[in-house]
């Protein structure tokens, strides 16, 4: 089988047809979406009306998952299933303040998954149920092979050697979420990265998480802010991203190895959004 894919964005995104991922996936299409995968960074698949079983299934084609750190966040029965919703088990939006809610909102700050572990995941897989009408909620994605290779030489060179501290604990503290389970935040201590990352594939890409990038190793807050939000400012530039409109049963696939990813302000009050992700495993280390 030969999938056909229409690029999505002069750098990265591509839409992939004639596949459904209800269906137990041959090893050529496998193969095929691997390889489309690795080159646009971000996949796009319409129309995939699946359950979450299916989900994981798909998924674990592609590595072994994850699971979150913490339970809250996880659907009990499959641990796998990151769950990204404003909408209880009632059916009804849930309060703004709620946690849930609150958690949700630091999506709206750019990063890339699971920086926070000593080897971060390979890429993430999310669907779509209910998407979000009208303005907002669309995600955008960024290309930090090509943000890094097109970084002007001064630039590049202050960021040579340096290494960024990422923790899921100070992540939390955006929204002044209470402090996590001593239990939980042991099983996450900070991890530090190289911001030039180098892959093996002999590729290279700027490694940067905002959310999560406390500080620059040896660096004091004030610096560390002002030059991540210099590699913000540069990487988020339009020419490095593809936004994606979400439409219901969209399942996007993405490699956070070299994107990074945001989601633009909803009203989490009025517009309703839920989504369920699971979470690949990286095999490669930050070199
Ligand atoms: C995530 C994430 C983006 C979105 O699941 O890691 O950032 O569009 N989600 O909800
Ligand atoms: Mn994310």
């Amino acid at each position: 089988m030969t999938l056909s894919i229409r690029k999505l964005h002069e750098s990265l995104g591509g839409e992939i047809d004639g596949v459904d991922l209800s269906r137990p996936l041959d090893i050529d299409t496998r193969s095929e979406i691997q390889a489309a995968w690795e080159t646009h960074g971000v996949l796009v698949f319409r129309n995939q009306d699946i359950g979450d079983t299916e989900h994981v299934a798909f998924s674990r084609h592609f590595g072994d998952l994850e699971v979150l750190p913490e339970t809250d966040r996880t659907d009990d029965t499959m641990p796998e299933i990151f769950i990204l919703s404003n909408v209880g088990a009632d059916g009804k939006i849930m309060p703004v303040e709620s946690e849930p809610v609150t958690f949700n909102t630091l999506t709206w700050f750019w990063h890339t998954d699971s920086c926070y572990r000593a080897i971060p995941s390979k890429g993430a897989i999310l669907h779509g149920i209910e998407v979000v009408k009208g303005g907002g909620g669309e995600t955008r994605f960024a290309n930090m092979r090509e943000a890094l290779a097109e970084m002007p030489s001064d630039l590049r060179s202050r960021i040579e050697g340096l290494e960024g501290q990422h923790s899921w604990a100070w992540m939390r503290s955006h929204r002044n979420l209470p402090p996590m389970k001593a239990e939980e935040a042991a099983k996450v201590p900070p991890v530090q990265h190289k911001l030039v990352r180098n892959h093996r594939n002999r590729s290279q890409s700027l490694y940067i998480s905002p959310l999560y990038m406390e500080r620059i190793v040896g660096w004091d807050e004030e610096e560390t802010r002002s030059l991540v939000e210099e590699l913000t400012e540069w990487a988020a530039q339009d020419r490095f991203v593809y936004e994606h409109a979400w439409q219901q049963h969209d399942v996007v696939m993405w490699d956070n190895t070299w994107t990074m990813h945001i989601v633009l302000p909803y009203d989490p009050g009025s517009q309703r959004r839920v989504m369920h992700r699971t979470a690949i495993a990286g095999v490669e280390a930050v070199l």
